[in-house]
């Protein structure tokens, strides 16, 4: 987690990595602090809290004129969040500063060492750690700074991206990385570096991803050098052309990026499928399953790993593949996997899932399972991503940057992205009619629109979200391909309201939850036509006997549940296998109000950071 953002060039650097670090707030916030170089000294300043208020100190504190200079947004790891925990962090004789997203394992041996060598600390951190040691063996060995950037991170153990200075060199900045992202912009005579590329993309769409154990010295006006950590070899980097558009990352009108994103869902689900859904052909064309088709014909058996919403849609994906592709699937909580020693052979599909394609657990699990022989496939939104590329082969799910924490067009569009993978396998394993595959083909086609028309229902959405506000907690039930749903609404809710919320398989309810229910209990049950319907019905009424409050989220036109909800959410009909991308609208809708009216702060809630690239 952590953003971090640096610039050298000929422009002003503070307003530069200021804006960079407001766009990276997604990456963490719980502090933030800046480092200018003014032509003689560094200035620092740091503070605890978002961005704005290192806005609102820092001029009070420093100058912020200088053309070279690096930023950081927290997601503590190592030490609370305060202000002398903070990013930047100086070196001992005050001559390097440093930022840093990562972890350094090994940080209190190293410490004790540099205690015994005679330095001191102020913060709590790792990376204070880091740059003293960086400091120490450039001192010790006389050499300059890439040298001993290079021999200090063969020490560590851990995961990094870093950009170090030296005051003493104000034309250069030092960057690596290992296990978090690091982009560098390339402009006309200048350098942006940040985690991702949203902080330059208004002054260059040329930019290199450095890979693992990479680092590279940015010299002012020079051409750029990367090369190996390890064994110093140089690499040719590879320029890549960005895609992204500013107004893909601002919020053009809405109050948050989440709404936002819950609108675009009908255009992201287009992109997705663009290109590779061909319904007058009858066809569905993705380069990475064509490629391995073999294998995916030859697996025994997928292996889903993922965590938070991407677990979720691993979840709907399973009873995708297993109904229509006919291929057993288990889904992983990546944490758990990477630490069982689970059984994996060569004949296993291993799909990991990803938004950021940064999740340090999902990363990990994806290198056991390739460890083991497994053919990894990724199914990942950021292109270029450490998940993307670290996998076999895989498909973007190509939804746009989603910055608000909460995730809702990755969700869709990921499963966008499995149904189109499944169709396809079951129309070469001859599992599904071409009718039926066809009859599939069209009404995936039909859901932007069907989204669009969901989306409809938001001031009705809105108007139960005043009712229930105030309430302390809340059920989710969904039978089928709608019980991940009915877990992904409980943690949409949980992670923005802070309202506590459960999701449930309807049936388990009488198994423990029912115990829970009474005339303050608010229960949202997904309880659409194509499902098991008669027996959510059943459900429903077991939950009005207990005067429950019910919440029923039904295809258009529903009558039955209209009678025994107190309140019902139409959703448009579609195929079962295709309701998760219906129904998840009006509980994304509804989380957000809620969490719109009880003041929180939707975009960044408490304690969560977008993108979790510590284990
Ligand atoms: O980037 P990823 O999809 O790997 O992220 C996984 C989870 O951290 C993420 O889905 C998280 O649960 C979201 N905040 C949920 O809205």
């Amino acid at each position: 987690m952590c953003g971090i953002v640096g610039y050298i060039g000929h422009r002003e650097a503070y307003p530069i990595i200021l804006k960079g670090l407001k766009r990276l707030e997604y990456r963490g916030y719980d502090s933030a602090g800046i480092a200018l170089y003014d032509g003689e000294n560094i200035k620092l300043s740091k503070t605890k809290g978002k961005v704005d208020d290192l806005e609102k100190r820092i001029n009070s504190e420093i100058s912020t004129v200088g053309t070279l200079g690096i930023g950081h947004t927290r997601w503590a790891t190592h030490g609370v969040p305060n202000d002398i925990n903070s990013h930047p962090h100086y070196s001992n004789s005050g001559d390097l500063v440093i930022i840093h997203n990562g972890i350094i394992e090994n940080y209190g041996t190293l410490k004790k060492e540099l205690i015994n060598r005679g330095y001191s600390f102020t913060s709590e951190t790792d990376t204070e750690v880091l740059i003293n040691l960086i400091e120490d063996i450039k001192k010790s060995e006389n050499i300059k700074l890439g040298q001993a950037v290079q021999i200090a991170l063969t020490q560590v153990v851990g995961a990094y991206a870093i950009a170090v200075f030296d005051k003493n060199k104000p034309n250069e900045i030092v960057v690596a990385r290992l296990g978090s992202p690091l982009a560098i912009g390339i402009g006309d005579d200048e350098f942006f570096i940040a985690s991702d590329a949203s902080p330059f993309i208004e002054y260059t769409n040329n930019a290199i991803y450095l890979e693992d154990e990479e680092m590279a010295i940015v010299r002012r006006g020079k051409e750029i050098k990367v090369r190996k950590i390890k064994d110093d070899s140089l690499v040719n980097p590879y320029v890549q052309k960005l895609q992204l558009n500013l107004e893909q990352i601002e919020k053009g009108g809405y109050e948050h990026f989440m709404l936002k994103e819950i609108y675009e869902q009908p255009n992201a689900i287009k992109d997705t499928y663009r290109g590779r859904l061909l319904t007058d052909k009858a066809i569905i064309k993705m380069s990475g399953v064509e490629d391995n088709m073999k294998k995916f014909l030859n697996a025994n058996r997928i292996i889903v790993v993922a965590c938070g919403t991407s677990w979720h849609a691993g979840l709907v994906s399973e009873y995708i593949f297993e109904n229509l592709a006919r291929i057993p699937v288990e889904v992983e909580y990546a944490s758990e996997f990477r630490y069982r020693n689970p059984v994996i052979n060569e004949n296993d599909i291993v799909i990991a899932i990803s938004q950021s394609g940064e999740t340090a657990d999902t990363l990990a699990a994806i290198k056991l399972a390739k460890s083991k022989g497994a053919f990894v496939f990724g199914v990942c939104n950021v292109v270029g991503s450490s998940i993307a590329r670290e996998t076999h082969a895989g498909a973007y799910t190509h939804a746009g940057p989603e910055i608000g924490v909460a995730s809702t067009k990755a969700f869709t569009t990921q499963i966008t992205v499995l149904s189109l993978i499944a169709l396809r396998l079951a129309r070469a394993k001859g599992t599904i009619s071409s009718s039926d595959f066809r009859h599939h083909l069209i009404e995936l086609e039909m859901i932007p629109d069907k989204v669009e028309k969901a989306l409809k229902s938001d001031d009705y959405v809105k108007s139960i979200a005043e009712i229930y506000k105030g309430t302390k907690n809340f059920l989710y039930l969904g039978r089928g391909y709608n019980f991940p749903v009915a877990l992904e609404g409980a943690l949409k809710l949980k992670e923005i309201s802070y309202i506590h919320a459960e999701g449930y398989p309807a049936a388990e309810m009488k198994h423990g939850p029912i115990a829970l229910i009474d005339e303050n209990m608010p229960i949202v049950v997904i309880a659409t036509k194509n499902g098991q319907y008669d027996k959510v019905v059943s459900n429903i009424q077991e939950i009005k006997s207990r005067k429950g409050k019910i919440i029923g989220i039904v295809t258009k036109g529903d009558q039955i549940v209209k009678e025994l909800a107190d309140h019902v959410i139409e959703v448009p009909e579609t195929l079962e296998s295709l309701s998760p991308l219906l129904t998840t609208i009006p509980l994304q809708l509804l989380s957000y109000h809620i969490a719109v009216m009880l003041d929180r702060n939707v975009d960044q809630p408490r304690n969560l950071a977008k993108s979790v690239t510590v284990e």
